[in-house]
């Protein structure tokens, strides 16, 4: 198997973009990192776009070809895959990309993802998503994402002494982190008191637990590492990409704080990796609500399960904490264009090893971890970065 790299990135900004087609979105995001990593279309030996659902949220399916066709790469013929694992088909389609590539098969490939969602409106937005919990235990009895996740945040808080305001301190954290970010879809920093009296959504969980819905695209561009330097000086290799899945439903979970497939997807990497928790000097994990970020920091391996809460009032991932998590603002405050977001959370770290993270930048990183998961943990990948 060959090492993989990253050899540049590109973003678009994140947020209720009404005047930027997904076409735009899509071009944007992926010139940017073809331009970053100075290759030309000829080069490319294959293109993987992850979105969760293109076809509801503006009515286009087929999204592989029309990206090939936007990047203007129709005429060049490259081999065009759509990837989809719900939240996690950025994750999954960075996946994809890196095997393509170990294999021998592809020497450079870019990976996109995207989302436009709210062209339909709030509740249909909620619609869609809901679509990859599981239909006939949840969905059809009325259950929806904040719902989902709000059952997670009580037993959370029944099982293990997790508080109300330790929820609200990781959206506090994450709105600072995001104030930092020009991509941000929110720039504003807000108060633990501004969460605690924002409208409830689903106890405990209010408008400010919630990660928004958003529009944007993100996009990398990977290479065989023996042949990264020819593109940049700075490489940021892939040592360590793990994949696991879980039951759809949570009720059929062991213990549904526990995200498995974060746990088993982890554990594969830090293999690969040759890596233990203690090594990760900064992560982007999968804060689609407050809750999920405690339980990410404990199924990752941080702290122990049940201490997500406890690390949050230590401070321990803030900027200048010990392990900083979410230094984009994370899914709460960056936003979360669901199939982009895996995507993205690949940018942060690359520029955050590169020295490139400007206002947010932690000083002295070496190693990388970024976590995406799938609807409420049904599918999961975890990517451990280093410098080269
Ligand atoms: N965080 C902070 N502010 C938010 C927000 C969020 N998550 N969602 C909306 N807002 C703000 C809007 O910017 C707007 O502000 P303004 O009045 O200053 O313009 C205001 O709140 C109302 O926005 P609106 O779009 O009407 O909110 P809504 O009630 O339709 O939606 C949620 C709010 C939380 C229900 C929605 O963002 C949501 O469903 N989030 C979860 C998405 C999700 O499930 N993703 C998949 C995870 S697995």
């Amino acid at each position: 198997m060959r090492d993989v790299a990253v050899i540049g990135v590109g973003l678009t900004k994140f947020g209720e973009l009404w005047d930027k087609s997904f076409r735009q979105l899509t071009a944007e995001a992926g010139s940017k990192a073809i331009l970053d990593a100075g290759i030309g279309g000829k080069e490319i030996d294959a293109l993987y776009v992850g979105t969760m659902s293109a076809g509801r949220f503006v009515g286009q399916e087929h999204v592989g070809a029309l990206v090939a066709d936007t990047s203007g790469f129709a005429f060049e013929h490259i081999p065009a895959i759509r990837v989809e694992s719900a939240c996690a088909s950025g994750g999954v389609a960075v996946r994809q990309g890196c095997l393509s590539i170990a294999s021998g098969m592809n020497d450079i490939v870019v990976v996109g993802g995207i989302e436009k969602m709210n062209d339909v409106g709030g509740t249909s937005a909620t619609g869609t998503l809901v679509t990859a919990a599981d239909q006939e235990w949840e969905a059809f009895f009325g259950a929806t994402f904040p719902g989902i996740y709000a059952m997670l945040a009580t037993r959370h808080m029944y099982d293990y002494g997790t508080t109300r305001e330790q929820l609200a301190q990781v959206a506090v954290k994450n709105h600072a982190n995001g104030a930092l970010n020009p991509y941000a879809q929110f720039r504003k920093e807000i108060s633990i008191e501004t969460v605690l009296k924002a409208t409830t959504v689903a106890y405990p969980l209010g408008l400010l637990d919630c990660s928004p819905v958003s529009d944007g695209a993100a996009s990398i561009v990977l290479c065989a590492a023996e042949k990264a330097k020819k593109y940049t000086d700075k490489p940021i290799k892939i040592i360590g990409s793990g994949q696991a899945s879980d039951t759809l439903a949570l009720h059929a979970r062991r213990d549904i704080c526990t995200l498995e497939s974060t746990v088993h997807a982890a554990k594969m990497a830090y293999k690969q990796a040759n890596k233990t928790p203690k090594d990760i000097d900064v992560a982007e994990v999968h804060d689609c609500f407050t809750i999920a970020e405690i339980c990410a920091i404990e199924d990752l391996g941080f702290v122990k399960k049940g201490e997500g809460g406890k690390a949050i009032d230590n401070k321990i991932t803030t900027l200048d904490g010990s392990l900083p998590v979410n230094t984009s603002g994370g899914l709460k405050a960056k936003g979360h264009p669901v199939g982009a977001t895996g995507v993205a959370q690949i940018v942060e770290i690359v520029q955050q090893l590169k020295g490139e993270a400007e206002k947010r930048q932690v000083p002295n990183v070496r190693i990388g971890l970024a976590h995406n998961v799938g609807g409420s943990g049904a599918s999961c990948t975890v990517h451990i970065m280093e410098a080269m």
